[in-house]
This record gives structure tokens, C-alpha cells and sequence, in this order.
């Protein structure tokens, strides 16, 4: 995958005008209820467009990023019910084929909705969805996918066209190899090749579990997918699917979010409901830096953080069963405080290490060469105001705070609430101080880092 300049302009979502104030220091203990997991529930939801039947969801996270999906789906026709984290989903009718620019443009997971688009109606058009804070996230993996299943695909004034020419209004199965193990690309051609004419085998898949969760949910309706999780996955088309009823995976990146806040406050509690395997390479990672994870019975961990300070380690981010991504700068924001240096390597995304300014003005020691960031330990951080970038980077600005010397003010919650299942509240039921609160007037040059 060739390294891509990240665009200079992307689309922000709009200005939140709230802050969260935290107050650090404060021990954290008890129990907290992790959500459904945000990338299942945004990619099932784009499947659920396969089903022409009733299809309800359980275990539906809160948050701003499924509105959105939501909204999407509205647009295209699709009725929607929302009861508590149950969603209600009915695309009998899919009233037309285009979603609209500016709510793609505001969520890239809507871009998903192609494929099934494509497979059950015979046209798509999707806007490109553009790129965003940590990327240019282009769609070629996609697209050369649904051209190699027979699509005509033309990408025409930054909206992709898809059509099945002739008149079989089926694609057709093909064997396709993925040049990256893109999460995206292999949740969309998946769903492309489950309505497919033949089998479609797709090489270099992704194998995360939210990859396995639409797997599941698109067998639950009468896919015949095997080798989901691994990096062969096989389809074999069906002339149609029925109607499902299917509980979403807990989010293993909210979990290991809250596992990192039990290690940087040097708290202990515990997390439930959890699938540990989801979650290997952040747990032996935590453990090699001196934090003690224990299983307390088949989803249910315990995080407890030492006594001391935590030893460095190096990270490297890589596709699944890799260390996330989705989880580095969370992890960077512990390690500003071990003991020692650590060297962070992203290397799935070219733009994703904007939360080392911010962590810096709390007093962090860091310097970035490339895509590597060095991070060498601190005795402590100090409170500040400080600015989230993208929904990861506001994540770590939580733990710095939690961790930090007095009271930090974090500005740029909109993409807090894209990811996060009301995170300030489970954050104070363990103990936590913080409130969110409107920003004063806020003078944008005090984000200005000073030099050095
Ligand atoms: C999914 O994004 C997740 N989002 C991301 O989570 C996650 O970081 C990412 O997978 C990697 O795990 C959802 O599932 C909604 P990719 P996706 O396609 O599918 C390149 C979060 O914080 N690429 O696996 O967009 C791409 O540029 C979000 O929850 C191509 O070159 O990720 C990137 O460098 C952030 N061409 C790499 O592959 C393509 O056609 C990985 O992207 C597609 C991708």
C-alpha cells in the first residue's frame, strides 16, 4: 500500500462548543459495562440493507457515529426504531440508490453501504467519503473488489457510480486479492458476494472481530461465509436472505481504552461483558509493562495497574491479530509516564500521530520522526487545556488527564461522542472527577505549542 499525503482539508465535524474538565489523581475502582462494539454496529448496519425482512439489532451502542449511519439508511428509505441499545431495522423498500454527500462526508463507515447497495438493487452511488484528521482513506480496495465481480464502476465529481451492466442484475463471484488487509474493503466486497452469482473468495481479508461480527450477522440471514477471522474468506452466493435477529460483540477498543485508564491511574476494577481474545496483543502489551490483567470468569477482566511506575516498551500497530491502531495513541498517553523510553511505529494509517502536540503541553517528553514517535517517560504530567483531533487522540487526552497533576480542560468533544458510549459517566461511576461543562471564550492561539 503506497504511503498517501494526508489532504490538507477534510471535513470536521461541527464545532462542539462544550469542554470536559478533569481532574486528575483520583483512584478509580468498581465496575464498568462496556458497549456494543462502534466498527460491528456501523458495518452491520450498512449489511442490514441485504435484509429484506425484519432485522433487529441488539446491543446497539449510543453514539453519534450510528445516528449518522442512521440517518444514511433513513435517507435511502429505510424505516429505523430505536428502543435503548435495540435497533429495529426494515429495508423492505429502499427507496433509492444515492446516499447524500454531506452525511457521507461525516462518516467514512458510510461509504460500506456500497456493496450491499450494489448487490440487492443493482446500482450504488456513494460520494467518496473523503479523507479525515488520521488520513486520506481512499476507496480502491473497494472498488477494484466490486470491478473484479463484474461492477461498472466510475468514480464521477467525487461520487462513486456502480452499476451490474446487462441484465442479470447479479455480480458476479470472483477471486479477489486485497493488496492491504483493508477492514473496509473486506466488509464490502463480503457483503457484495453473499447475494453474488457463484463464490467469491477473497484473499489478504482483514481478520478483525468486527470483520467476524458482520460475518455472523450475515450468515444469521442465510450467507454462506466460511473463513471469516482468517485471512481466506469464501463466499457462496444465495438468490436471497431472510429475516435476523443478532446481538453485536462488545467494543474490544472501548474495553481496552478502560483498561489503560485502570493502569495509568494505578487503579484496579473490573470491566465486563468482554471477549478477552479480542484483545491479546493490548493485554500482553499491558503486562509487559508491569500491569496485572486478570480473567474473572469467560467475559469478565480485571485491570490492575502497579504500584509502581510502568516499564517502557516499543509498539507497533498492525492489522489484527496486530496491536490496533484504533488503541496506539491511547497507549502512547500511558507510556508518557513509564519508566523508560518506548518507541511507537504506526504504520496502517499516515497521519496518526496528532495527539503527541496535546499530549505534549500536559508535559510529556516526545519526538516524532516519521511514523515513529519516542516517547520517553516523565515523572508526571500537568493539567492544560488541550485540543482533541480525531475520536482516538480525545480518548488519550481522557487517560492524560486522569493521570495528570491538577485540572485539565479538553476542547474538540464532537469526536469524543462519535466513539465513546457515554465515557464521562462510566468514567465517574468508577470514581473519576470530570465534568463537561461550555467553553469560555476560547482564544485558539493558546493551542499554539510553544517551541521547545
Ligand atoms: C476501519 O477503518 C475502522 N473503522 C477504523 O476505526 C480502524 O482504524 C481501521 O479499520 C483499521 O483497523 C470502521 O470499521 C468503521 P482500513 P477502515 O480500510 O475500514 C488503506 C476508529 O477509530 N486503504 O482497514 O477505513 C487505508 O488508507 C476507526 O474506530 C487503502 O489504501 O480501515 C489505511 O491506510 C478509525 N485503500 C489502511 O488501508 C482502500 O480501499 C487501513 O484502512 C481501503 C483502505
Amino acid at each position: 500500500m503506497s504511503a498517501r499525503t494526508s489532504p490538507e482539508s477534510y471535513s470536521q465535524p461541527e464545532e462542539d462548543k462544550s469542554v470536559l474538565r478533569v481532574w486528575g489523581k483520583s483512584p478509580l475502582q468498581g465496575q464498568v459495562k462496556i458497549s456494543g462494539a462502534k466498527n460491528s454496529a456501523l458495518a452491520i448496519m450498512a449489511g442490514a440493507l441485504l435484509c429484506p425482512k425484519d432485522c433487529h439489532l441488539r446491543n446497539v451502542p449510543t453514539l453519534v457515529d450510528v445516528s449518522r449511519m442512521g440517518e444514511i439508511l433513513t435517507a435511502l428509505g429505510v424505516k429505523l426504531k430505536r428502543n435503548n441499545d435495540i435497533l429495529e431495522i426494515d429495508a423492505r423498500h429502499i427507496g433509492q440508490s444515492k446516499a447524500p454527500y454531506e452525511l457521507v462526508s461525516q462518516l467514512r463507515a458510510s461509504f460500506f453501504v456500497i456493496g450491499p447497495l450494489l448487490t440487492r438493487l443493482g446500482v450504488a452511488r456513494v460520494p467518496m467519503p473523503g479523507g479525515c484528521a488520521i488520513g486520506a482513506r481512499p476507496v480502491d480496495l473497494h472498488v477494484r473488489g466490486l470491478q473484479a465481480m463484474g461492477a461498472d464502476v466510475q468514480i464521477e465529481h467525487g461520487t462513486v457510480h456502480a452499476c451490474i451492466p446487462g441484465n442479470s442484475r447479479r455480480l458476479k463471484g470472483a477471486r479477489i486479492y486485497l493488496d492491504y488487509p483493508s477492514v473496509g474493503a473486506t466488509e464490502t466486497l463480503m457483503m457484495a458476494a453473499t447475494l453474488a452469482d457463484g463464490e467469491t473468495i477473497i484473499e489478504n481479508a482483514a481478520q478483525e472481530p468486527e470483520v467476524v461480527d458482520l460475518a455472523n450477522f450475515c450468515r444469521a440471514m442465510g450467507a454462506r461465509i466460511r473463513g471469516a477471522g482468517t485471512n481466506t474468506i469464501v463466499i457462496s452466493g444465495v438468490p436471497s436472505l431472510h429475516s435476523v435477529d443478532y446481538s453485536i460483540i462488545p467494543d474490544r477498543i472501548e474495553a481496552g481504552t478502560f483498561l489503560v485508564a485502570g493502569a495509568i491511574t494505578h487503579s484496579e476494577f473490573s470491566l465486563a461483558p468482554i471477549v478477552p481474545e479480542h484483545l491479546t496483543a493490548v493485554i500482553a502489551k499491558l503486562r509487559a509493562i508491569g500491569a496485572q490483567i486478570l480473567e474473572e470468569g469467560p467475559n469478565r477482566l480485571r485491570v490492575i495497574g502497579s504500584p509502581e511506575r510502568h516499564r517502557a516498551t516499543d509498539i507497533e500497530t498492525l492489522p489484527y491479530p496486530g496491536f490496533p491502531t484504533d488503541m496506539q495513541a491511547q497507549f502512547m498517553a500511558l507510556l508518557t509516564l513509564s519508566d523508560g523510553d518506548s518507541v511507537i511505529s504506526e504504520t496502517v494509517f499516515e497521519n496518526r500521530l496528532r495527539h503527541v502536540a496535546e499530549l505534549s503541553r500536559m508535559g510529556a517528553d516526545i519526538r516524532v520522526k516519521g511514523n515513529h514517535a519516542i516517547v520517553r517517560g516523565v515523572p508526571m504530567l500537568s493539567g492544560a487545556p488541550v485540543l482533541a483531533t480525531d475520536l482516538r487522540a480525545s480518548a488519550a487526552l481522557v487517560l492524560a488527564a486522569l493521570a495528570a497533576d491538577g485540572q485539565t480542560t479538553i476542547h474538540g468533544l464532537q469526536h469524543l461522542d462519535r466513539g465513546y458510549d457515554n465515557i464521562e459517566g462510566k468514567l465517574r461511576q468508577l470514581g473519576a472527577r470530570l465534568e463537561r461543562a461550555q467553553a469560555e471564550n476560547v482564544d485558539p492561539a493558546m493551542f499554539q505549542l510553544q517551541p521547545k
